[in-house]
């Protein structure tokens, strides 16, 4: 496992850089994402009012109900959509959120603010090179970036725990409306790294 792990530090997985490559030419998901790319409220990040998508897995663009969500399990990575419009908020990956329930009673000061009924979502970008976070250590109940092995704790306003992160994660606040997880208000902190000053 140590082993493994050294390599991950080394060698960040095939998949992740290619996304990287991608993001740092265009800004945009990888071609083939989603055909319809010139709306430029796909760009934009999670607006307020918005709800919660599944962004992977069997049932991808479904609507995030809070009652899918289990205290302590992996997080769900999400697209914000606009439940108008119907407009998914796909067109950067930047946009990548994740989305999990905590125990409320173990939340943080912080974290209570922007939190909802234990829901608490982050932005998905590693602020340490902007790898997707994908990784869950459930017995630690931390978030774990595979590429360099950054650790953030989402109880407490994702600060950093392990790794080479600078910084925390983005917070993006929740509250409940009929039975989903929605939009409360912007970003709160910078999504992924920190660009250098020109
Ligand atoms: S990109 Fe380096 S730890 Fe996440």
């Amino acid at each position: 496992m140590a082993a493994f792990s050294r390599w991950c530090a080394i060698n960040p997985p095939r998949r992740q850089l290619l996304r990287l490559a991608a993001a740092a030419t265009t800004g945009l998901l990888p071609v083939g994402a989603r055909a319809e790319s010139d709306d430029p409220k796909r760009m934009m990040r999670p607006q307020v009012g918005d709800l919660l998508i599944r962004a992977e897995g069997d049932n991808p663009g479904a609507v995030i109900a809070a009652s899918d969500l289990k205290p302590g399990e992996a997080p769900i990575i999400a697209w914000a959509i606009d439940p108008k419009t119907k407009l998914h908020r796909d067109g950067s990956r930047l946009n990548q959120v994740l989305l999990l329930r905590l125990d409320p009673s173990a939340l943080g000061t912080v974290t209570q603010t922007h939190a909802a009924d234990g829901l608490v979502a982050y932005s998905a970008i590693c602020t340490h090179a902007q790898c997707t976070v994908t990784g869950w250590l459930k017995d630690r109940q931390v978030l774990h970036c595979p590429c360099h092995e950054s650790l953030y704790d989402p109880r407490h306003d994702a600060k950093v725990v392990g790794g080479p992160a600078p910084r925390p994660l983005a917070a993006l606040p929740l509250k409940i409306a009929d039975g989903k997880p929605e939009v409360a208000k912007s970003f709160i902190g910078k999504v992924g790294m920190t660009q250098p000053t020109m």
